[in-house]
């Protein structure tokens, strides 16, 4: 009997030990004792706390900021500034402007930046990048590289991937996954989804709900006329899940926390992207057909997976 006891007791001691050595937490205590970073995570800068930059420079970084904020303002259809863009926000799709972890952030564009884009298949730069966003994402047109507009959201940008280096993809950088599903998107489930879960905020007609100063959107459009266009990025199923899965609903969904099933994140997204709106003439786009994404909807494709799969996945056994 003393025997038995004697053992187990041994053998707890053993688990105990062996739990604590591959318990990630015992990591991370002892690289802080020993003074070596915690973790990597992205860690946004704050203008509040920003003693570096002044002048001319800071001005410019909080004009862009305020651009990316706001962009309605200065660019929406009663833009004071030009009248380019639909009405969105740059800051709509690029959370806290382009500063939020996990939610389409800024942190690695500065560093990463110029590079080849196989949409243009070309090196393309952050004015391009920029511009792409304003021409499908916003449905409108460019703004000239030259301006002092887009000059001072690069200025904002290059601020917000302060520290990071090339190649560099700190935790919380861009935006997180949503898995993959092992059946197609259903537009058909992600219509009850959206009826329950979004469609208060960005209406049954997924108009979404203008500000009181009818200037912006208190809730940005989803579809129709006002909203991204089918050349955007959100149109292709995978940038829209991996952005609504942290991110939406938008009053409750954090990463850690995310509110919608991976199934419905997929359905959702293919019920929004088979809603109707503004057409983008996409001739010049994906010339090498090879550099197509795996959830680009638009033909002909280097691989002979069909049309419906390429919209609607299942994408687990495209990736290779
Ligand atoms: C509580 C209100 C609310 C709910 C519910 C909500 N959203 Fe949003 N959504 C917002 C707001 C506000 C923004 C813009 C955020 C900003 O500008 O900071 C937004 C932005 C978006 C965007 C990017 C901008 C655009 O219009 O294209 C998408 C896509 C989106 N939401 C999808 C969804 C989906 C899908 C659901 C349901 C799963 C959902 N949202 C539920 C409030 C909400
Ligand atoms: C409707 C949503 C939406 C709006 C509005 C929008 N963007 Fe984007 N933007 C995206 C998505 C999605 C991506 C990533 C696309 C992809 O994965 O190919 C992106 C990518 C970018 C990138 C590249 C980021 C990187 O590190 O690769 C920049 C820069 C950018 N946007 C700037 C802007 C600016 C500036 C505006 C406003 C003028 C804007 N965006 C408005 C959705 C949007």
């Amino acid at each position: 009997m003393k025997l038995v006891i004697l053992s187990v007791a041994f053998l707890v001691v053993i688990i105990y030990f062996i739990s604590n050595i591959f318990s990630p937490e015992a990591h991370h205590q002892q690289g802080s004792k020993m003074g070596s970073k915690p973790d990597s995570s992205w860690i946004p800068p704050s203008l509040f706390t920003d003693r570096q930059t002044s002048g001319e420079e800071r001005k410019m970084i909080i004009y862009g900021e305020d651009l990316i904020a706001n962009t309605a303002y200065y660019f929406g259809p009663k833009g004071k500034v030009r009248q380019i863009s639909n009405g969105m926000n740059c800051q709509n799709c690029h959370l806290d402007a382009g500063r939020r972890p996990w939610a389409n952030n800024f942190a690695t564009t500065f560093s990463n930046y110029p590079k080849f884009r196989g949409r243009s298949g070309t090196i393309e730069d952050i004015y391009k990048r920029i511009n792409d966003c304003f021409q499908r994402s916003m449905n409108g047109q460019t703004l000239d590289s030259n301006s002092y507009e887009i000059q001072s959201m690069y200025a904002y940008i290059r601020w917000v991937g302060q520290g990071v280096t090339k190649n560099d993809s700190p935790a919380g950088a861009g935006t997180g996954k949503a898995a993959y599903i092992s059946r197609p998107a259903d537009p058909v489930k992600g219509k009850v989804v959206y009826e329950s879960i979004c469609q208060t905020c960005h209406g049954a007609n997924g108009e979404g709900l203008p500000a009181p100063n009818g200037v912006t959107y208190l809730y940005p459009p989803l579809w129709g006329p006002d909203s991204y266009n089918d050349g955007a990025g959100l149109y292709r199923l995978g940038p829209f899940a991996n952005y609504i899965k942290h991110n939406m609903p938008f009053d409750r969904a954090t990463h850690d926390n995310p509110v919608l099933t991976d199934e419905q994140t997929w359905d959702v997204a293919a019920f929004v992207n088979t809603q109707p709106r503004p057409h983008k003439d996409q001739e010049d786009d994906y010339k090498d057909l090879s550099k197509k994404p795996i959830d680009f909807p638009y033909g002909p494709y280097a691989d002979s997976f069909s049309a419906y799969q390429h919209k609607f996945g299942p994408y687990l056994n495209m990736i290779n």
